[in-house]
């Protein structure tokens, strides 16, 4: 079956299967490079697109250090719907973590995303990803960023979540470390040339 129909069907499947709206992947299908968040918040469900609003921007500043165009690449997340809780006093949705049950059930199509663009590196940024990519719920970011990973056939290249970095400002020059040795494996691969 061709690619972009192969892809076309699971986020059928996907959108079929949800009861929220979804925001599935973005990019070409024979990217080289796929980036991996966590979810969705409010905007990109809003505008059907991963990492717009202000993880979006963030997301342009690390692109813009590691010297690589979202148009070159793939970008999804684990989870496809945003999760969140309401709070009491109110009675807004307020982002929260994904829970096991939704990693579970949206991963499956993550996998599935992978299988048809089969990327040279992927990049996870924050322990959602990570996590379950590596399928250990005990890994944790803090320990594994910065370096290459060969999991099972796939190379992954572990970083911290951006939005991380701007809540806890100690983490930025750890960060931008690990920007520039991703930036210099991706020269040295010759992985966007
Ligand atoms: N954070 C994520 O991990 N993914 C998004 O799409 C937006 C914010």
């Amino acid at each position: 079956m061709q690619k972009e129909v192969e892809y076309e069907n699971l986020k059928n499947e996907c959108l079929k299967e949800s009861e929220e709206p979804i925001v599935f992947g973005e990019g070409r299908l024979d990217a080289k490079i796929v980036l991996i968040g966590e979810a969705p918040g409010a905007k990109e469900i809003e505008m059907r697109k991963p990492f717009v609003g202000q993880a979006g921007k963030n997301l342009d500043e690390f692109l813009e250090i590691v010297e690589i165009s979202r148009d070159d690449i793939y970008i999804t997340n684990v989870v496809k719907i945003r999760p969140y809780r309401i709070n009491k006093k109110t009675g807004r949705k307020i982002n929260r973590a994904p829970n096991k049950r939704e990693i579970d059930k949206y991963s499956k199509y993550l996998f599935k995303e992978l299988e048809i663009i089969k990327p040279k590196l992927i990049v996870t940024l924050g322990n959602v990803p990570l996590k379950t990519l590596l399928n250990d719920f005990d890994a944790k970011i803090s320990n594994l960023h910065g370096q290459v990973y060969n999991i099972s056939n796939r190379i992954i290249f572990p970083l911290y979540h951006p939005a991380a970095v701007i809540y806890n400002r100690s983490l930025r020059g750890t960060y931008l470390e690990d920007l520039n040795r991703l930036k210099k494996y991706i020269k040295e691969k010759g992985i966007i040339k």
